[in-house]
């Protein structure tokens, strides 16, 4: 299915349906008002009514807002790719052209990888008419990039643990730098031992698979600032001798999906050709069980000489972000400082399952990225830090434990213990994204379809893209 934006003019046929959105007050002096009624049709969002005979497409909105609009595409794709048509239509204009294009590529996004019979589907081009194509390009193409990299991200993160593990992500994350004309360093077990990252080389030590560190880069010309992205890349989260119940434990090869994430940004930011040097570190680990495994009561000697007490094996995710930050602070200067993880089931808890957690020391940097994130059509929340939850991180044998001594507000006493690995000079330019709810869904919701979302890539390319004026 491809898109285009084209002139608008193009009257509807049996090939072409014409996709009109409306809502249920422009329902009641709308000229199909009789047939439509006759059809059930009540304009609510989210619901779509064919007039067959007219080839058009009804769209029900509450109201003309980009999320409503985005939903609404969403919808209407999938009906379009069970009927009959080859081509759609629809009137786009400056202001919903991003809603537009997100609402049809990421709501006709499908995963078939694993599908021995691929589903059919008729539909071959959607056309986004307007006034103007030359006026409207840039935002058109802009937005596409953004919609292939967020479903760049999906594909990853939908790839099963035995087919994208620590050593296979080395090699897509190479194949990306190729494409897109960045350039990548990968670490292995030897290198990560000579940087002294016991506490990443601690979580995978059970796998079979070698322990990954993977470093991006994007460098335009004359960059105007830097930034970077870390992420969270256990390619398998078993929950090591913590193991995890057995219904817990599936869907965890999505525990990727801040690495995930991160790989789509910077795919985007060089796409787009922005401003911002963008560096990407991923830890690409998997976290399972063996007579090698790492254990509870295990004190781990971290690479910035923190030591932690391992009080559960299943909070992998921050002693390989301890290590990885660490790294990323030492090898960069940045102006700011991103982690992506699906860290917490607590997150979930506490924002529910469609919204990314934001947590960090810079009120201001906190309130740009929700802006961004709204624009971009993200959800998220923030979580604020305290001190009396700081303490509940106490160990009494090692600097820090791994886990907090009581569980409420177990998404941020995670993001307090990041907050141990991040230098002095680099607080007020970080910022932790806890998106355990966020990344992947198995009931569809938005333009998210079953599997992994691509959460955070729209946000933080929307966020680089404001840096750029
Ligand atoms: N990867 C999980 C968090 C997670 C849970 C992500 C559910 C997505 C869905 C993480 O490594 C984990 O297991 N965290 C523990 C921490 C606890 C042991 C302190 C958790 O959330 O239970
Ligand atoms: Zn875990
Ligand atoms: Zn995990």
């Amino acid at each position: 299915m491809n898109i285009k934006l084209i002139k608008d003019g193009l009257q509807s046929s049996n090939n072409n349906v014409k996709i009109l959105f409306v809502t249920s007050k422009m329902l009641k002096s709308h000229k199909d008002l009789k047939m439509l009624k006759k059809a059930g049709f009540h304009a609510e969002q989210d619901t779509t009514c064919f007039l067959y005979e007219k080839n058009k497409l009804f769209c029900g909105v509450e109201t003309l807002s980009n999320d409503n609009l985005r939903s609404a595409c969403s919808t209407a794709v999938q009906a379009v790719k069970n009927a009959n048509y080859k081509e759609a239509t629809v009137d786009v204009n400056n202001k919903n052209i991003q809603a537009v294009v997100e609402g049809f590529l990421l709501g006709g996004y499908e995963y078939s990888a694993y599908k021995s019979k691929k589903k059919q589907t008729k539909l071959k081009s959607i056309y986004l008419a307007c006034e103007d194509v030359k006026a409207l390009s840039s935002l058109f193409e802009e937005a596409v990039i953004i919609a292939e990299a967020t479903c760049f991200t999906r594909d990853i993160v939908n790839q099963t643990p035995e087919d994208l593990n620590p050593p296979s992500f080395a090699k897509l994350a190479k194949k990306l730098a190729k494409e897109n004309g960045l350039t990548c360093n990968v670490l292995g077990e030897k290198e990560l031992q000579a940087e002294k990252m016991q506490s990443m080389l601690a979580v995978g030590r059970a796998s079979r698979h070698e322990s990954q560190l993977i470093h991006l880069t994007y460098k335009p010309k004359n960059p105007k600032r830097v930034v970077s992205l870390v992420g969270k890349g256990l390619t398998y989260d078993s929950g090591g001798l913590s193991l995890k119940p057995a219904t817990s434990m599936v869907t965890m090869k999505m525990d990727k999906a801040g690495a995930c994430a991160t790989l789509g940004m910077i795919k985007a930011a060089s796409e787009l050709k922005l401003d911002s040097e963008v560096h990407v570190f991923i830890g690409a680990v998997e976290n399972m069980i063996g007579g090698n495994a790492y254990k509870p009561d295990d004190v781990l000697v971290t690479r910035s000489g923190k030591t932690v007490e391992v009080r559960n094996t299943d909070a992998e995710g921050r002693l390989v972000l301890a290590d990885v930050l660490d790294y990323a602070q030492e090898s960069v200067q940045a102006d700011y400082l991103f982690d992506f993880a699906t860290l917490t089931g607590a997150c979930m808890v506490a924002l529910g399952s469609y919204t990314t957690g934001v947590m960090g020391h810079s009120s201001k940097l906190k309130h740009s990225i929700s802006k961004s994130a709204r624009v971009a059509g993200e959800l998220t929340g923030s979580l604020p830090f305290n001190k009396h939850l700081k303490k509940l991180l106490k160990s009494g044998i090692a600097d820090i434990s791994n886990t907090a001594s009581k569980p409420y507000g177990g998404a941020i006493t995670a993001g307090l213990f990041l907050d141990n690995f991040i230098k002095e000079e680099n607080k007020e330019k970080w910022l932790h994204f806890d998106i355990a709810g966020s990344a992947y869904t198995e009931s569809p919701w938005d333009c998210n379809v079953y599997g992994g979302t691509g959460a955070g890539v729209r946000m933080i390319s929307e966020f680089l893209k404001t840096l750029k004026k």
